[in-house]
């Protein structure tokens, strides 16, 4: 992550992209830190997963939505997509003049923070275990912990459908879970924007003495203390915010619902075009 400051007076606004909806899990933890922040949100819905492109792709998507947030007014990123986060953040960070976060730093550092036994699990898409980022970042940090990566590509349309508690998800749950039990991991990353909604499930099948680290709850929190050292002043009143995808097909609505625990408004975008349009500010 590379801390910049941006201009002194420009109040923030936080823009939010990921691939999707999935993303809506670390836009509401942002909202339960800070309820008044100007906030604009991407999901690029039109070109879902991203769990399953290559890096070069997810790089290019991630510059795209990037620029589409700029020109809606955000001046601080939030990388809510694991998938786009472990192969672009730096290459986003590098291309744009303003504070960059991520869901997989703060993750990171949890996890090291957390773990007793020195053993990580890591759940998420293939594009998000196979980056090697959390492996890379968490030898160089502590090269004794053993982190035990574990692709979990069923239960994003697991989650989509809604089936957070169906026993056929928790027999999925379980199998993929087996090898991070068995392992003897203390410590289980989320590594993945639709995962908190299954952490019942999974927290149960893991066991009590299993922590279980939230990256939207970790994001949100370092976006939080990032204004407070910076004295940026997170917004006052009812909180404006945008939320643009790139197709809104009709079950986008429910879905969402299940995500945010609220109705929202999207309206159509298309990133890699330029976008001049409303902003949240
Ligand atoms: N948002 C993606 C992630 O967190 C999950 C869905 C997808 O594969 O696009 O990795």
């Amino acid at each position: 992550m590379v801390e910049r400051d941006c201009a002194e007076e420009t109040p923030p606004v936080l823009g939010v992209f990921d691939s999707g909806i999935g993303g809506l899990t670390v836009v509401r933890e942002i909202r339960r830190l800070l309820p008044a922040i100007p906030m604009v949100y991407f999901g690029d819905t039109a070109r879902t997963p991203y769990g399953t492109k290559s890096t070069e792709t997810l790089r290019r998507y991630a510059e795209e939505d990037s620029e589409f947030l700029l020109s809606h007014g955000a001046n601080i990123l939030v990388i809510a997509c694991h998938s786009a986060a472990s192969v672009a953040r730096d290459h986003v960070a590098g291309r744009f003049p303003v504070q960059v976060f991520d869901v997989v730093g703060p993750a990171i550092e949890t996890a090291v923070r957390v773990t007793r036994n020195g053993k990580i699990g890591l759940i998420g898409t293939r594009a998000t275990v196979e980056s090697g980022v959390y492996q890379e970042t968490i030898a160089r940090l502590d090269p004794s912990i053993e982190v035990v990566p574990q692709p979990c590509p069923l239960l994003v349309p697991l989650v989509e459908e809604g089936w957070l508690r169906r026993r056929e998800t928790r027999m999925i749950v379980r199998k993929y879970l087996r090898p991070l039990k068995e392992k003897g991991v203390d410590t289980l990353v989320l590594g993945c924007t639709h995962y908190p909604l299954l952490k019942g499930v999974i927290s149960e099948k893991m066991g009590k003495r299993v922590t279980i680290v939230d990256p939207s709850e970790a994001v949100a929190l370092r976006v939080k203390e990032y204004l407070e050292r910076e004295g940026k002043r997170p917004g006052t009143g009812p909180a404006k915010e945008l939320f643009f995808l790139s197709d809104i097909p009709p079950v986008t609505g429910e879905i969402a619902r299940r995500f945010m625990g609220r109705r929202i408004e999207f309206l159509p975008a298309e990133p890699g075009r330029s976008n001049p349009g409303p902003s949240p500010s």
